[in-house]
Order: structure tokens, then sequence, then C-alpha cells
């Protein structure tokens, strides 16, 4: 039955408990979804780690939130409830006009020529690294974990252009170690400082990450460089409004963060579609090995590479959960939001929407070709970035440093996994394989 307020707004309805729909989200969650909306509605309530959410579904809702004309949805108190005390001042998590000062300033460090230098610095480092596979994995070893292959990459890629600070071996542990640190306790499920707990290791690692970066700050003021880091220190508005010490640290801490996992997950994600697929994996390696070597642009030009990457994305979308909180009291759709509402989107629901998605669940790259464009089915059909002044900033940077991986890994290697084999993807916090997608390796 539906409950409406004396404005003639309907209250949105939801399961009581938030638990058992938690779990079953986390295994079943397409399904689940599925089975919440048809009971609800395209907006209900869910309690979520002591905070009732009100999850919103379709692209007609996510443009109304994630553009947000009328300043009604706010990111930092939304946010800032799960990683706030480890990213704090991080630009995902500012408001409204100092959300767009900062913003300003930081768009020059993504223009296209700083995005061919970062090409520059990782392009050989990719191509050193994967070359290097341990031998136990190739060729009738070891099934290799491809999960945490990527991790170790793009951490390690970070650090070179990210931070381009020269560190011993022990100095990089000791960094990405706190980086992990934070990540972690971001997405714990206890969240207090139990001494020795993933909050308290948070808090410290995120001490340490300050110190870090704080103490690098001078040199870097000084000698520049064509790392990230460096460009933030450069980086200037129109009106040559520049950053401070503090928010190039606040910065460059969730810049890290924000870079990580994210593509850590969408490499997984296409390395296992291309394992179940083994005619798309043909098909994207003679694409790139009849183009060798490639500069930026090159890299960009990848076409059957491109398809396969939309497409794993849409079907693993890496920021699964856009969250924010109503600052006024408001309406969606007919439905009440109070004032302190926590307000959700879901890239990775709305991506299985088959009004949106004929036959969604289907690994279909040729979704995103010319001809066809389901992508284009509406604004917000494909959403893995965001939208409105919160989209990603470093969406190219992305899709540059994903496609240079795959590009080597796909000259170099012919990944399998078996028939029956099916990723068990965990949606707890960001998606992550719970296995790290076991394949075999054959080295080309
Ligand atoms: C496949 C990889 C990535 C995906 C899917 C992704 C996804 C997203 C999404 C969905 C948002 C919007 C969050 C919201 O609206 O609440 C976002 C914001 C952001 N992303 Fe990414 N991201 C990726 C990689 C990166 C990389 C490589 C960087 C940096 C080099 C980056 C930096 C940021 C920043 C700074 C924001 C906040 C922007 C703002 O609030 O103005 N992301 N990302």
């Amino acid at each position: 039955m539906t409950v409406t307020t004396r404005a003639g707004l309907k209250q949105a309805r939801g399961p009581v408990l938030g638990l058992p729909h938690l779990l079953q989200l986390r295994y079943h969650p397409i399904s689940h979804n599925e089975f919440l909306r048809e009971t609800y509605g395209e907006l209900y309530r869910l309690k979520v780690f002591g905070v009732t959410m009100y999850v919103t579904a379709g692209a007609d809702l996510a443009e109304q939130v994630l553009v947000n004309r009328d300043r009604t949805f706010a990111n930092g108190p939304a946010w800032s409830h799960f990683i706030g005390p480890f990213f704090h001042r991080g630009i995902m998590l500012l408001d409204f006009d100092e959300h767009l000062h900062h913003r300003r300033i930081l768009q020059h460090a993504f223009t296209n020529d700083a995005l061919r230098r970062y090409h520059a610095v990782m392009a050989p480092h990719i191509r050193r690294n994967l070359a290097q596979l341990s031998d136990a994995w190739v060729d009738g070893g070891q099934p290799v974990r491809m999960h945490h292959v990527f991790k170790a990459l793009t951490l390690d890629l970070a650090l070179e252009t990210f931070v381009g600070v020269d560190l011993t071996r022990e100095e990089q542990e000791q960094v990405n170690k706190a980086f992990i640190a934070a990540v972690r306790a971001g997405t714990s499920v206890i969240r207090k400082p139990i001494p020795g707990g993933p909050w308290a290791r948070g808090l410290k690692a995120r001490a340490f990450l300050e110190d870090f970066f704080r103490s690098h700050l001078p040199t870097k003021r000084r000698d520049g460089g064509d790392d990230l880091f460096a460009q933030l220190c450069r980086a200037q508005s129109e009106d040559g409004d520049e950053f401070s010490d503090d928010d190039i640290v606040n910065h460059m801490i969730f810049l890290l963060m924000a870079a990580h996992d994210t593509t850590t997950i969408t490499l997984s994600s296409m390395a296992y579609h291309l394992a179940k697929h083994p005619d798309w994996q043909e098909q994207a390696r003679a694409e790139s090995m009849a183009a060798g070597d490639l500069d930026y642009d090159g890299v960009l030009a990848l076409d059957v590479l491109d398809r396969v990457m939309k497409e794993s994305m849409r079907l693993c979308s890496p920021v699964p959960s856009l969250p924010r909180v109503a600052v006024r009291e408001t309406s969606l759709d007919g439905y009440h939001i109070p004032s302190g509402a926590f307000v959700t989107v879901s890239p990775y629901m709305n991506h299985y929407l088959p009004e949106l998605w004929p036959d969604p669940t289907r690994f279909d790259p040729d979704r995103f070709a010319p001809d066809r464009r389901e992508d284009r089915s509406h604004r917000l059909a494909f959403e893995p970035f965001g939208a409105g002044v919160h989209k990603c900033i470093g969406m190219h940077f992305a899709g540059m440093q994903v496609r240079a991986i795959m590009h080597e890994l796909l000259r170099g290697y012919r990944w399998s996994v078996p028939d029956d084999y099916v990723w068990p993807i965990d949606l707890t916090a960001l998606p992550y394989p719970r296995d790290g997608v076991p394949v075999r390796l054959e080295r080309l």
C-alpha cells in the first residue's frame, strides 16, 4: 500500500531488515535488485551500515540526482560517512562552489598534453613489468590470479606516474602498505578505531601518507617533473589560483585511491570476459599485434579493445553506487525525500536494465559499435564514470592506462579459464573477485 505525505508525495517503501537483503545483494546482485525494484518500485529504502538509504533505479532518477541542477544533493556528507577519515578534503568530498574552485585547478593536471606525458612514463614500465611475469605462472605452470597481477602493477605505475619520487624498494613498500591500509579501512565492516583493527590501521596510514607527501613537497615545488604530483604543484586556474600545501597532500592521497581499485577491477573484468570469450580475445589480439608499439594516440585508436573495455565496465561497474545526501527536503519521481537523507544511484544495477540494454547479462562488445550504440539509449544509460559536476576527472587517464596494459598483455600472452568457470564477484564495497580470477597463461 502506498502511503502519502501531507504534500501528496509518496513515502518510499522497503524491507524492514536490511541485512538479509544486503547479503542477497552481495551474492546475487542483479536478480535481487530486480526483486527489490519489482516489489518496492523505482525508489526504495534500505538500511545499510546503520544508515537508511533511498536507493534509486533507472537512468531518469540517476540523471536527476547526479546532474543535480538545483544543488539539492551533496557529495561531502555522503562519501565522508564511508571514507571521510582516510580521504578527507579529497575533491570528491567537496561540494558546490568550493568543489568547482578545486576542480578548475585540478583539471590542469588532466589535459591531453599531461596525459601524453603520463603515457610516455608509463609505457616502458608496463612492457617491462608484463614481460617479467614469473615463469612459475606460464606455459602449464600454476594458474595466475590476474586481479593480483593488475593490482601490483597499477600500484607500481601510480608511484611512478603520480608520485615520481625516487624511492628505495623498502620506502615503496611502506607507501604501498599505508595506501592499502587506508583503502581497506574505508571499506571495513567494523568502523571503530579498535587497536590493531582496520580502522585504527587506516588512521595511522593516513598520518603516514600525509607526512610522506608533505616531506617531498618542497623539492617537488622546486624541481617540477612530468608526474601528477608535480602537475598539482604548478596547476593554476584561469584566474591564477593554485593549491596550498594542504590541498596538494589531500588531493594526492585521494587521487591515488580513486585511480587504483577502479582501474584494477576494470582490467580484471576485461581479462575475465576475454578468457570466457576466446573469439573476442583473438580479435583484440589481432588488432594489437597489427598495431605494434603504440604512443598515446595509437592506444586510444584501438577500436576492438575500446568496445571490450566499455562492455567489461558495463557488466562490472567499478564504482557500483554513488551516494549523496539531500541538503534540503525534496522529492524524486513523486517520492518524499527528507532533508539529510542518503540517496544512492547505482551504475552497477542500471547497466543491467533490460529497457536500456537488451539481453543485459550477455557479453556483447558490439553494443557499442556505431550501428548499435546502446549506450546512447539514454543520456545516463552508460554511467561507469558518473555524471554531472563530479564526473570522473581521471576518465581519460583510466582509459589510456587500461588500454595500454591490455594491449601489452594481448601481445605477450594468451589466457584461458575452464568453460564452467564463473568469477565470484563481491559487491560489499567496490567490486572485487574473491578468487583473484585464476587463469592459465601461455607466452606467445
Ligand atoms: C576505470 C577507472 C575509473 C572509474 C570507473 C572511475 C569512476 C569514478 C566515478 C563513478 C566517479 C564519480 C563519483 C561520484 O559522483 O560520487 C569518479 C570520480 C573521480 N575520479 Fe574516477 N574512476 C576511475 C579512474 C580514475 C582515475 C585513474 C583517476 C585519477 C587519475 C580518477 C580520479 C577521480 C576523481 C578525482 C574523482 C572526483 C571528481 C570530482 O568529484 O570532481 N578516477 N570516478
